[in-house]
């Protein structure tokens, strides 16, 4: 183990902060360690956006169905796929290239690189924080508060703050689920999820003292037919995205 190691093995989402600033020096460097991320031939797909306006945090609050943390948050950060600015100034292009589904893909895994890396900057110096991605419950009215330009998307909000709470650590899938070797073996696949499942109704029983007793598979199916937010497609592709 080395720090960096324990820093990764001990992530939990922050969802209450102290009510302690973040200092500027402390956001740049956040910021600067988020643009140190990999990305795709180096084409930096992404923007991010920091929160500053209260009033623009209550409304990002209300759009992500209430959730308080991104009101309350100190620092709250938008972090948007970008292909405008490549479509703009790269050379010798062709500008449909920006809509089509790869160059989109590209741009979502750079944006979430670059936040990842932010996060991980953020908890090694004392913060805490959560991703929000309640924010797509309407991308329209997003795009149009923050002034996005064509090919902009929002994707999620990094919101974080100095600990006030701690909530522990959340079971993750048993490694032999996820990492497979050479080759898809799921032939153990229906075992490892039903140890699963009981490794997560064990989890919140304890966490909420028995009211919630729910199994990873039944949680993810409720949560996701809760919001199949199909609106979201539809918008990306107003906005220049995935025409092809
Ligand atoms: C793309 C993405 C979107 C998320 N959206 C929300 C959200 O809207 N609200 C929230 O409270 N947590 C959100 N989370 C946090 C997850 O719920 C959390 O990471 C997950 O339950 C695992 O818990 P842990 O981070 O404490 O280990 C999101 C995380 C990711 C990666």
């Amino acid at each position: 183990m080395n720090d960096t190691i324990n820093l990764l093995m001990n992530h939990m989402s922050i969802r209450k902060y102290k009510d302690q600033k973040v200092e500027k020096e402390i956001v740049d460097t956040i910021i600067k360690c988020g643009q140190m991320a990999p990305t795709s031939s180096h084409f930096q797909h992404y923007t991010i956006i920091e929160i500053k306006d209260q009033s623009k945090k209550e409304f990002l609050s209300e759009i992500a169905g209430g959730q308080r943390w991104v009101k309350e948050a100190p620092l709250v950060l938008l972090f948007c796929a970008d292909l405008n600015r490549g479509k703009k100034y790269f050379e010798d292009t062709d500008k449909e290239v920006f809509s089509n589904t790869e160059c989109y893909t590209v741009a979502v895994i750079d944006a979430s690189l670059a936040l990842q890396k932010s996060f991980i900057a953020a908890q090694s110096l004392g913060l805490g924080g959560v991703v929000v991605g309640g924010i797509r419950n309407d991308v329209e009215a997003l795009s149009k508060e923050f002034k996005l330009p064509e090919m902009v998307a929002p994707l999620c909000l990094l919101c974080l703050g100095y600990p006030d709470e701690n909530p522990g650590l959340k079971p993750r899938l048993p490694q032999e689920e996820i990492h497979k070797v050479d080759f898809y073996d799921d032939s153990n696949q229906e075992l490892l999820i039903n140890e699963y499942n009981q490794t997560v109704k064990d989890y919140y029983i304890e966490r909420t003292d028995g009211k919630t007793q729910d199994t990873w598979t039944k949680r993810s199916g409720s949560y996701l037919m809760a919001k199949t937010r199909d609106e979201v497609g539809v918008f990306f592709r107003k906005i220049g995205f995935l025409k092809k």
